[in-house]
């Protein structure tokens, strides 16, 4: 049996390479002690050669599942028995854990995505046409996944790498465009909705430095970064009266379905936490 007693303490932890900085066990912390479940949420830094053998070994160290961050969820995706839709479509697994003795996986980044989007400006997707991304990884892929789910028509993807945008394109279909970044000023024009997925705004990385005045007066500006809290993109969107959403919502709702899973509680993303991740930005 994979799943601990209820009595017994249970363990989940987030496995990375490298992982310390890691944010999630504060937000896993928190959890456990608001809803009274003995447990813990640690960190287990897995170089890559090394992460087959702990991944499937998950349980004989304690665990009744895992966060599986950079570099490791493709090979997460590769080594897991099963596979929510979502992991299935993006090719990348997050969340992992047991069912009959077996590993799953889920993806949780684009639930993360669209429910901080829901709870930071409600009705952002109602009769929204076209979305604007910024960047073609691992995360825009999510996001292009999420806004094609909830009936986004048309996506512009503008990226610095045109054989990567070119990849998207390809695995996403007719709702998604590719562009460099010299076209970024004219698929602003009407636009209501805007997320950056590159790290750029990033504290340590070179600035994103978008003029917003093409967008729709009512379109919402969302960036992935959370450090800083208040991105240059996230400034500029404020001073323009537009809506925004900081990427910290993110962070802590895709964090929602991995603890319900393991800890058997859906847990709420209240302002509290937020205020104790703000506190450690
Ligand atoms: P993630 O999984 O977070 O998406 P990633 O796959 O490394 O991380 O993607 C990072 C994104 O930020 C990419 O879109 C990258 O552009 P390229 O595909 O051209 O590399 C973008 N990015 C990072 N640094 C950048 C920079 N200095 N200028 C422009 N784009 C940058």
């Amino acid at each position: 049996m994979s799943v601990a007693p209820a009595d017994e303490p249970r363990l989940a932890c987030v496995i990375g390479w490298p992982a310390k900085h890691s944010r999630s066990p504060l937000i896993h912390r928190h959890w456990l002690k608001q809803y009274g479940i003995a447990g813990d949420y640690r960190i287990e830094e897995v170089a890559p050669e090394d992460f087959e053998t702990f991944l499937t070994g998950l349980t004989d160290n304690g665990y009744v599942g895992c966060n599986v961050t950079v570099p490791h969820k493709l090979a997460a995706y590769r080594l897991v028995a099963r596979r929510d839709d979502t992991a299935e479509a993006l090719g990348a697994v997050n969340t992992v854990w047991y069912e009959n003795g077996e590993l799953n996986g889920a993806n949780t980044d684009v639930h993360g995505f669209l429910a901080s989007l829901d709870a930071g400006a409600p009705g952002w997707d109602a009769d929204l046409a076209r979305a604007v991304v910024l960047g073609a990884g691992g995360a825009a892929r999510g996001i292009v996944h999420g806004l094609i789910s909830r009936g986004v028509t048309r996506i512009d993807v503008v990226n610095r790498t045109a054989g990567r945008t070119a990849a998207l394109v390809d695995d996403f279909g007719p709702a998604v465009a590719g562009h460099g970044w010299a076209g970024l000023q004219g698929v602003l024009e009407g636009a209501r909705l805007l997320v950056n997925t590159t790290s750029l705004g990033m504290a340590g990385a070179p600035p994103l430095d978008v003029d917003l005045a093409p967008l729709a007066a009512d379109a919402v500006v969302t960036d992935i970064v959370y450090v800083p809290l208040e991105t240059g993109l996230i400034a500029s969107a404020r001073k323009r009266s537009l809506a925004t959403v900081d990427g910290l919502g993110m962070l802590l709702h895709q964090a929602v379905p991995g603890f319900e899973r393991w800890f058997g509680v859906r847990p709420q993303v209240t302002d509290e936490l937020r205020a104790i991740l703000v506190a450690d930005i």
